[in-house]
């Protein structure tokens, strides 16, 4: 196990004079923080003999129920059995790895994916086989060549249809139909991340690929549409998978947090949670707004860069010749800090794109920040210029 870049990262783009655009963190300053805390209050003042016990290692049903409310939105029909509660989605991630990899086994991955997978995945000694994506997602024709090139078979494809980190980019429709037909051809097993499919810019939520394919291993968390620091996620999977996972969740930790899991609950019972949905999403797309326009005001000609339907992140390509981990340090000093996309793949790639979140900083500091990463970027091509590329 090694640090992340991200890790790295944290402790000094948290100086107050840097823009980050680098942390995935959510705006939880939007929560009606009072009412949730008189929540609480009130939930250890009527049940705390039971929001402070222990609890099952599947979670408590009545949130089950209400995960299966959540997860309707997006077409699937669950029923609170199938349902195990766990420490975030990264739990389940965890846990899924756990099931399925033995050290050297195969997983395929989107390429770039979710820096988080990618370190469990590591730690479970996992060969990590990238496919690559497009503006419209996974692409199928690859995901074909890949399974056709390996001669082994991986034990499971991850994938983050909706809203990608760090892509920005969503499978489209026709693609979701192909991608699900590959796999259960090749029977490999398909593992769904949909932390973001509610924040969606346009319209009513699309529909999870687990809407579609009942044999889909679906994670979900609250962690982007309540609050990450409840830590609160889920998995939904096949009898076999779920049987396993409620023992390697209680393996892992007993139970989950009675009081979260209540307080989540009684969240969902007794809140406007669909505003609440809505409020975020409004709010994330001034933010995605104020990132793409001053992306187009101030960029250099050579970037490129993708436009998010919903979610947090931008993924930017620079201009050939540049590198975004070797641009970080220079970027940090001119007081804007982002993510290097090679953070994103488990085999070095991705020198040449870095991830840009728009959640956390008010429009006008993203706006701020984007003039002095264009900065850096246009004194990296001066560089380039006089002295030859930089890779
Ligand atoms: C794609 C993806 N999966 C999983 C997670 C983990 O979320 P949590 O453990 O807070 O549910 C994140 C967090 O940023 C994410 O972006």
């Amino acid at each position: 196990m090694v640090a992340s870049e991200i890790r790295a990262l944290f402790a000094v783009a948290a100086r107050p004079e840097v823009v980050s655009l680098a942390g995935g963190m959510p705006y939880i300053s939007a929560l009606p923080l009072d009412a949730v805390g008189e929540m609480a209050g009130q939930l250890i003042a009527d049940r705390g003999a039971v929001a402070l016990q222990y609890g099952s290692g599947q979670g408590d049903p009545g949130l089950r129920e209400g995960i299966c409310e959540v997860m309707s939105l997006e077409g699937i029909r669950a029923h609170p059995d199938e349902v195990v509660v766990t420490v975030g989605s990264q739990q389940a991630l965890d846990l899924i790895t756990r099931i399925f990899v033995d050290p050297g086994d195969v997983v395929l991955a989107e390429g770039p994916s979710y820096v988080g997978a990618l370190g469990t995945f590591a730690s479970y000694e996992a060969d990590v086989v990238h496919v690559p994506m497009d503006d419209d997602g996974l692409i199928p024709d690859a995901l074909a060549a890949v399974l056709a090139r390996l001669g082994r078979r991986p034990k499971f494809l991850y994938t983050c249809p909706s809203f990608h980190n760090p892509a920005g980019v969503s499978l489209s429709g026709p693609r979701r139909a192909e991608i699900l037909g590959i796999c259960q051809r090749a029977g490999l097993p398909v593992v769904e991340d949909n932390p973001y499919g509610l924040l969606g810019f346009d319209g009513e939520p699309g529909r999870a690929l687990r809407a579609d394919d009942p044999q889909v291993i679906y994670l979900g968390t609250f962690s982007k549409t309540i609050a990450p620091g409840l830590r609160v996620g889920w998995a939904v999977a096949p009898a076999g998978v779920r049987d396993k996972l409620v023992l390697a969740a209680e393996s892992a930790v007993l139970c989950h947090s009675s009081f979260a899991q209540l307080l989540v609950r009684e969240y969902l019972a007794s809140q406007p949670w669909r505003e609440q949905v809505k409020v975020f999403r409004e709010l994330y797309r001034e933010r995605r707004d104020a990132m793409l326009d001053s992306l187009q005001a101030s960029l250099p000609a050579g970037c490129r860069w993708t436009t998010p339907g919903g979610g947090f992140y931008v993924w930017l390509g620079l201009p050939p010749g540049l590198d975004a981990k070797a641009m970080l340090p220079r970027a940090i000093a001119a007081r804007v800090a982002y993510v290097p996309g090679t953070g994103f793949y488990a085999d070095g790639a991705g020198l040449d794109h870095l991830r840009l979140s728009y959640c956390y900083p008010e429009p006008d500091r993203i706006r701020e920040g984007v003039r002095r990463l264009a900065g850096v970027i246009d004194a990296e091509l001066e560089l380039r210029a006089t002295f030859g590329p930089t890779r």
